[in-house]
């Protein structure tokens, strides 16, 4: 044990390295706060775990609830809120679009950090008619009632569904729809380059997964999918998807400069018995691939060096969604905040790990020190 004292800096030393290895891997890590669901925390309570015991630092929310805005105030975590779709054609008569934004916005900041505003939901997914065709002129004009309102900083947007896509085969081909490439994509990213705001796409490789392609789907080693034009080789769908949808924006006009940010993603963690590519381990391995990925800057092979800002869906399990059993398995929480599964965002629990494993470390040293 004497030993002990003369190698103490050796453990400093660890102890350091881990702490600040702990420190400088500090990611983004989005999440989407959903509440279609009748057993859920009050969001005072939801908002004091993410904060404290979680390091998720960015938050999605589906609505404009007072509630949940209110409790994220006094954090300096970026919130993003959404206009509801049923109000889109409203949006264009901007005394309306004041309004709301005086009702919705100004009560809350800049207590609560909103940083974004996204006009609807998956808008060309679920319609209806009047809202697809009042969507970026809503857009417009609920972004001028920001301003006149004082709100500089917060940008608008609104999350696109993979339906934007035309049947693509391949990455280099990626092709916005017909019909709406020209009359609503293309004015929305004039708009989204013109007031520095990112494309919002949601984007789930889980939905593409079949028997075949499981590893492709969820980050695991595999092969690859070749590009026949560009001969590059694919590792994953995200890339896949990510890169045609860089490719349709390449051919639509100048808009290398509008960031892509990843509105939606995520995996189950239940499903249907013949879904054998669903379980936890699976939507952890996803995740957490996920994760490292968009933030590691390596991007895809069309954008590379690239970082993509990401909301996992979701933060809990949401008993009321509707549909096959998955949907109401995507959350990263039970409603008891007891983790359905861990993808490292436990704050607490890394620092236990870090501190735990410099101990073993220092012991196989001490070890081997001592048989000198
Ligand atoms: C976990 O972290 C919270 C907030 O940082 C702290 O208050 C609490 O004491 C920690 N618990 C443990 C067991 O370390
Ligand atoms: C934020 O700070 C104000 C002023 O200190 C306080 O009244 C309010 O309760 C705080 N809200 C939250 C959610 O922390
Ligand atoms: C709000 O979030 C943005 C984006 O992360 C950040 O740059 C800014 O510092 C935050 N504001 C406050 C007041 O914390
Ligand atoms: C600490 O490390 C040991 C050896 O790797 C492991 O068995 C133990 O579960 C770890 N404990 C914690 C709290 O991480």
């Amino acid at each position: 044990m004497e030993a002990l004292g003369s190698k103490s800096p050796v453990l400093l030393a660890l102890l350091s390295i881990s702490l600040l290895h702990a420190t400088t891997v500090a990611r983004d890590i989005g999440v989407n706060y959903g509440t279609v669901a009748d057993n859920l925390p009050p969001p005072a309570q939801v908002a004091q775990f993410v904060k404290t015991k979680t390091s998720i630092n960015k938050i999605k929310i589906f609505d404009a609830n007072p509630d949940i805005i209110q409790a994220f105030a006094n954090s300096s975590i970026p919130m993003t809120i959404m206009v509801p779709n049923e109000i889109i054609p409203n949006m264009v008569q901007l005394p309306a679009a004041q309004e709301w934004v005086k009702t919705h916005v100004t009560p809350f900041v800049p207590q609560t950090n909103i940083t974004r505003l996204l006009v609807g939901n998956e808008i060309l997914h679920w319609g209806p008619q009047a809202a697809i065709d009042n969507l970026v002129a809503a857009m417009r004009t609920v972004y001028q009632a920001l301003q006149q309102a004082g709100h500089k900083n917060i940008q608008v947007s609104t999350p696109n569904p993979l339906d934007i896509l035309d049947k693509t085969d391949y990455p280099s081909a990626g092709k916005f729809r017909p019909g709406w490439d020209k009359n609503i994509l293309y004015p929305m990213l004039q708009f989204l380059s013109e007031t520095k705001a990112p494309f919002v796409v949601n984007t789930y490789p889980y939905f593409d997964t079949n028997a075949q392609n499981v590893d492709f789907c969820t980050f695991k080693p595999n092969q690859g999918k070749i590009d026949p034009v560009t001969k590059m080789n694919y590792q994953n769908q995200f890339d896949w998807v990510m890169d045609a949808i860089f490719s349709a924006m390449k051919a639509l006009g100048p808009f290398s400069n509008v960031e892509l940010v990843v509105g939606e993603t995520g995996w189950p963690a239940v499903g249907e018995p013949s879904q054998t590519w669903v379980n936890v381990d699976i939507a952890r391995y996803y995740n957490s691939k996920l994760i490292e990925h968009v933030n590691s800057g390596n991007g895809t092979p069309l954008m590379p060096g690239r970082k993509f800002e990401t909301y996992i869906f979701a933060l809990f399990t949401e008993n009321l969604k509707p549909g096959p059993v998955a949907e109401r398995n995507f959350g990263l929480f039970k409603p008891d905040f007891t983790p359905v599964y861990d993808i490292g965002i436990m704050k607490n629990a890394s620092v236990v790990q870090v501190i735990n494993d410099s101990f073993c470390l220092f012991r196989i040293l001490k070890k081997n020190f001592n048989k000198l």
